[in-house]
């Protein structure tokens, strides 16, 4: 065991130096899990573009569309199979981790064990990779982190937490565990805490996710029925700036870095507001209002984020605002129906 220990620390203080050298030579190599989720395939789209097709390694369980499978490198992972993911960090020689996988604040409520397993069981699984590797390691928090005994207007970086959704208990123990994984072992971790991120990919379980469902429904039927009041505000952003802040985020030198956590958001908008807007680009249509379970989830969110903690120490600086992202989410939404049909 002392044997063992002693092996793999030394591979760990190797591989260490071997990713510092690769970020001043070459691309970092990168595995995204989740990669099938709402961020996945965008994400690998954009980190393609920035460090070459064959730098960045989609997975997931699920068998991917010929599209997803022809852009990229696309592999089976499972994040519950820790041997599994071991031989796919030596084969492919991987430096950093972008750990999607999770289950979101409304879906996990209607599978708590589910969500323990993959949100928490698996979250146990990257960061020990991690540490045995040496890889960077990001993975995304969320405004679902904080909760009723939070200041929701603005919501600092560092405050009581104590959310009340399963989702939110699993991230801020990811929170948690990669920030003593940091200040005991020098993991490299890095953690956004983002608003809803607005993506023309259909929802995938989330609270803020009508905020994406709103475009989908009102482009194919010309009404949308909201399970939110229309006042109920939220921090949200485009997928774009989600995106850049990641990337951003990533590459910024340890030595800016104040935290391994922070705050990121665009905006915040209510349901209302948010139709409003839409009205310029699609007059015609209606909207309804029937709140469910999710009420009061987004009762218990930030309704302003306060991200000055990232601005100061990695200037990060969101670009589009509430018009801009209606008018993408217009495009890109009537895009996806005319190629998918959804
Ligand atoms: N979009 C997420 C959710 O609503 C928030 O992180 O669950």
């Amino acid at each position: 065991m002392t044997l063992l220990r002693s092996i793999l620390s030394v591979f760990t203080v190797n591989s260490r130096k071997y990713s510092l050298n690769l970020q001043s030579k070459k691309p970092p190599k990168i595995l995204i899990t989740g990669g099938l989720g709402q961020l996945g395939v965008e994400c690998a789209k954009y980190l393609r573009g920035k460090y070459g097709r064959e730098s960045v390694i989609l997975s997931d369980i699920i068998k991917p569309t010929a599209e997803v499978f022809n852009d990229g490198p696309y592999i089976f992972a499972d994040i519950l199979d820790f041997k599994g993911l071991q031989r796919i960090v030596v084969d492919h020689r991987v430096d950093w981790l972008i750990h999607f996988s999770a289950l979101l604040s409304a879906i996990g409520e209607q599978n708590v064990p589910l969500a323990v397993r993959v949100n928490i069981e698996g979250m146990h699984n990257v960061i020990e990779l991690a540490k045995q590797y040496g890889l960077r390691i990001f993975v995304p928090s969320t405004i679902g982190a904080f909760g009723p005994d939070s200041p929701r207007n603005p919501t600092p970086n560092i405050t009581v937490q104590r959310p009340r959704t399963i989702y939110g208990v699993s991230k801020v123990h990811a929170e948690l565990l990669g920030e003593y994984y940091f200040h005991k072992f020098g993991l490299d971790f890095r953690c956004l805490r983002f608003p809803g991120v607005i993506s023309s990919d259909p929802p995938g379980g989330g609270t803020t996710d009508y905020a994406i469902a709103i475009f989908h429904d009102v482009i194919r039927k010309g009404r949308y029925e909201c399970y939110l009041k229309p006042d109920t505000m939220l921090p949200m952003m485009h997928v774009r700036d989600a995106l850049r802040a990641l990337s951003e985020y990533l590459e910024a030198p340890n030595e800016m870095l104040n935290r391994r956590v922070y705050n990121v958001t665009s905006m915040s908008f209510t349901p209302e507001e948010l139709a409003d807007r839409m009205v310029k680009h699609l007059p015609e249509f209606q909207i309804t209002y029937r709140p469910d379970s999710r009420q009061e989830i987004a009762d218990s969110w930030p309704q302003v984020f306060d991200d000055s903690e990232a601005r100061r120490d990695w200037n990060w600086k969101p670009r589009v605002d509430l018009d801009d992202l209606v008018t993408l989410m217009v495009k890109e939404v009537k895009e996806k129906i005319a190629a998918n049909g959804f």
